[in-house]
C-alpha cells in the first residue's frame, strides 16, 4: 500500500494577497496610540531646528500651540511637554515656578486642545538645573534621593494648577511616585494621572536630546538611571511605581529594550507606553538622508515593532507625520 504524500505545510498561503495579508495581521499602529513629545525655548519667537534631530524644533509658545492644535486634530494619543528655559540654577527652580517656560506652556497647550488632546509634562528637574542633574545635589556633588522628591512634589502640583492631564516623572528618584501622588492629592489634584517613567536606562542613544535641551549636564546618570545589562530590575522598577499609584508606566529607550517592554508588559496591570527615543530617531534620519534605507519603511517598521513588543502607546517624533501615513 502506497502511503500518502506528507502534504507541504505552507504558511505562504496568508501572504498571497495584500488584502490577506491585512486581515491576518497581528499588530497595529493607529494614531490613538501615538504620542509626540514638544520641546519649548522660553523667548524664543520662531521655532529653531535642533541640528542633531532633523525635523524636530524647539519651538516658540505660538508654534507650540500650533503643533498641539495638529496633534489634536490628527487623533493623537497626547503631546509630551519639556521645557528649555532662558536661565537655569543649582534646584531648578524654573520647574515649580508657575511662571516657568514649561508651565506657561501647559496653559497655553490646555487652552488650544482642552480635552481633545491629552496633554503631558516631563516631571523632572535636569531642564532646569545648572549642573543639568534630574535632582538637588549634596554638598558632596551625589544626586540627593529624598531632598529631590519634595521638588517633584511641588512641580507636580504646580503642572496640575496650570492644567496638566498626566505627569510624567523622569528622574527615577526612589519613591518618586508615591511623593508626587501624596503631593497632588493633598493639593486636591486627584483627577491628575502619573505617567511613570518607570524603567528608565542610563542610555547612550539620549545624545541628541541633550542638544534638544540645552542640557548642561557633564558626567552621567548612572547612579539613578538603571543599568543596560539589567531587564529584571527593570521589571522591578515598573512594579514599584505601580504599587506606588502610577496609571500608566513606561520604558525607556523602546529599541535597544524591546525585551524589557515585553516583560513589563507581561507583568503589570497598567497600560505601557514606550519612548522611541532621540537617539533612535537620529539614526533612521540620518541613514535615510544618505539614502541608506526607505524612511518611510524604517519608521512605520520601527513603531511596529515597539507595539508587537507590547506598548500600548509609543512616545515618539515622528507621531503626527505617522499619524498622517496612518490616515492616507
Ligand atoms: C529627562 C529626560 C530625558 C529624556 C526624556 N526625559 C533625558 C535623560 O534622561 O537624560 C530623553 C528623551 C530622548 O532622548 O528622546 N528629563
Amino acid at each position: 500500500m502506497n502511503e500518502l504524500p506528507r502534504p507541504v505545510v505552507r504558511p505562504r498561503r496568508l501572504r498571497t494577497t495584500a488584502a490577506l495579508r491585512r486581515a491576518v495581521s497581528e499588530t497595529s499602529v493607529e494614531p490613538r496610540q501615538l504620542v509626540l513629545p514638544g520641546f519649548v525655548r522660553e523667548g524664543a519667537s520662531e521655532p529653531r531646528p535642533i541640528g542633531s534631530m532633523p525635523g524636530v524644533v524647539q519651538h516658540s509658545r505660538d508654534s507650540l500651540r500650533a503643533a498641539a492644535a495638529e496633534a489634536a486634530g490628527l487623533g493623537l494619543g497626547g503631546i509630551m511637554l519639556f521645557g528649555v528655559p532662558g536661565t537655569k540654577d543649582a534646584t531648578g527652580s524654573g520647574g515649580i515656578d508657575p511662571d516657568g517656560i514649561l508651565n506657561v506652556a501647559i496653559r497655553d497647550v490646555v487652552a488650544e486642545v482642552g480635552d481633545a488632546l491629552p496633554v503631558m509634562a516631563d516631571l523632572c528637574l535636569d531642564e532646569f538645573t545648572d549642573h543639568g542633574h534630574c535632582g538637588v545635589l549634596t554638598p558632596s556633588g551625589a544626586v540627593d534621593n529624598d531632598a529631590t522628591l519634595d521638588l517633584y512634589g511641588q512641580m507636580a502640583v504646580a503642572q496640575a494648577e496650570a492644567g496638566v492631564h498626566l505627569v510624567g516623572p523622569s528622574g527615577m528618584m526612589d519613591g518618586q511616585v508615591a511623593a508626587i501622588r501624596s503631593a497632588l492629592d493633598g493639593a486636591g489634584h486627584l483627577d491628575t494621572a502619573i505617567l511613570a517613567y518607570g524603567t528608565k536606562y542610563a542610555s547612550a542613544f539620549y545624545g541628541p536630546f541633550r542638544e534638544a535641551v540645552d542640557s548642561s549636564l557633564q558626567g552621567d546618570r548612572r547612579t539613578y538611571q538603571q543599568d543596560p545589562a539589567n531587564a529584571r530590575e527593570g521589571v522591578r522598577e515598573s512594579l514599584l511605581d505601580v504599587e506606588q499609584g502610577a496609571d500608566l508606566v513606561m520604558v525607556k529607550p523602546a529599541l535597544a529594550y524591546l525585551d524589557v517592554i515585553r516583560q513589563v508588559r507581561d507583568a503589570v496591570p497598567v497600560p505601557v507606553a514606550a519612548y522611541n527615543i532621540s537617539g533612535e530617531y537620529a539614526m533612521v534620519e540620518a541613514a535615510a538622508a544618505n539614502g541608506w534605507i526607505d524612511r518611510q519603511a524604517a519608521i512605520l517598521e520601527t513603531l511596529l515593532s515597539i507595539r508587537r513588543a507590547g506598548a500600548d502607546v509609543v512616545l515618539t517624533y515622528w507621531a503626527a507625520e505617522a499619524a498622517r501615513w496612518l490616515r492616507a
